[in-house]
């Protein structure tokens, strides 16, 4: 076997399923896996590539020869965020299997509040027998922020569903069947937004971006009476606090949220509390590790192929 750096690889999570995958992942080369205690004073000086999700603080101290950097997630906020990130290449992690579960939530989203599940599964729990009349899906407007990998897949489903679908990105994008709005056209793409999909990165741009002030620029005479906020993209950009507020005053007539600022969300943290607003504990898009594992594979052989490697971050916008 011709001498291949093997793949350091420190992710917090799922312990047990990643040291799985791994006993059948990087064949040609092998693993390091820093779960492992027998790893902890093994020499990392000789790796190219380590695969991370919240890697040790000392971690490029021990590897201060890597060549790729690879995120055990699709975003990579807490990456961008690590004080002593070498400048070399990062590549993010894209799925189809996770986009699929993204847009299945968001179409799921969509769906509950078009057509008052929650009102439903009250209802039955008290066996009161009530209608509602929903508006069709075309009569309502969902505008996604966030045109990426996930935003475009969710925008094409939505579309199957019937909804009119709107969308806002940094720069203007070319979709078919979707209105699209760039950075500078923020206020008249809210203006006909009557459900909000937020599915963009967490930077310093987008930090605290869904607040008060932005949801009161949503439509308020759409079909829905009220709009509706459903984030599943981070939740640092979105102000909490305005969130409960805004339901209690009817500013937003509902919301669902996947992400929050701080994970787990705190038994007592007021959005529990509140109806309208559904609560899914960051599981819409979960990496899968087998995927996880074959994605870093298919990228390290096309960069030792001499082939650009995908899905790369721009160190300066940080997404
Ligand atoms: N809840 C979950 O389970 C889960 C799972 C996976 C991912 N996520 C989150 O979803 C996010 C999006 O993923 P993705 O794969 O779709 O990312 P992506 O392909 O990088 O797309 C990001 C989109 O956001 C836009 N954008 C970024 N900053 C902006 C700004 N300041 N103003 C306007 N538009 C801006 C980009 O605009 P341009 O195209 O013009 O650059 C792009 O369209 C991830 O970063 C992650 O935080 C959550």
């Amino acid at each position: 076997m011709p001498n291949r750096s093997p793949v350091l690889v420190d992710l917090k999570f799922n312990p047990e399923a990643v040291a799985a995958a791994l006993k059948t992942a990087f064949a040609d080369r092998g693993s390091i896996n820093l779960a492992d205690p027998a790893n902890r004073q093994v020499d990392l000086s000789h790796v190219d590539y380590a695969l991370l999700w919240k890697p040790d603080a000392d971690l490029f101290e021990r590897a201060p020869n890597l060549k790729v950097l690879f995120s055990g997630g699709a975003g990579v906020d807490s990456m961008m965020s690590i004080a002593d990130l070498p400048d070399i290449p990062i590549v993010r992690f894209v799925d189809p299997s996770l986009t699929a579960r993204m847009s299945e939530w968001v179409v799921l989203q969509c769906l509950m509040h078009l057509r008052h599940a929650v009102d439903h599964l009250r209802n039955q729990r008290d066996r009161v027998w009530r209608k509602y009349v929903a508006p069709e899906a075309r009569e309502v407007t969902v505008g996604i922020m966030g045109l990426g990998v996930l935003g475009r897949d969710a925008a094409a489903k939505l579309r199957v569903m019937g909804f009119n679908v709107i969308g806002w990105s940094r720069g203007k994008k070319q979709i078919d069947g979707v209105e699209t709005f760039d950075a500078g056209e923020l206020d008249s793409f809210l203006a006909r937004t009557d459900m909000l999909v937020g599915l963009l990165p967490l930077t310093p741009e987008t930090a605290g971006f869904y607040n008060a002030a932005l949801f009161s620029k949503l439509r308020r005479d759409g079909a829905l009476g009220a709009p509706v906020f459903i984030n599943a993209g981070r939740g640092g950009s979105q102000v909490e606090a305005d969130i409960v507020s805004a339901i209690g005053s009817g500013l937003l007539g509902g919301a669902s949220l996947d992400v929050f600022g701080v994970e787990p969300l705190p038994a007592d943290d007021p959005l529990w509390g509140l109806e309208k607003v559904v609560i899914t504990p960051h599981d819409a898009a979960l990496s899968e590790e087998y995927a996880l594992l074959r994605h870093v594979e298919q990228q390290i052989a096309r960069f030792e192929a001499g082939e650009p490697l995908q899905y790369l971050v721009d160190h300066g916008t940080g997404y």
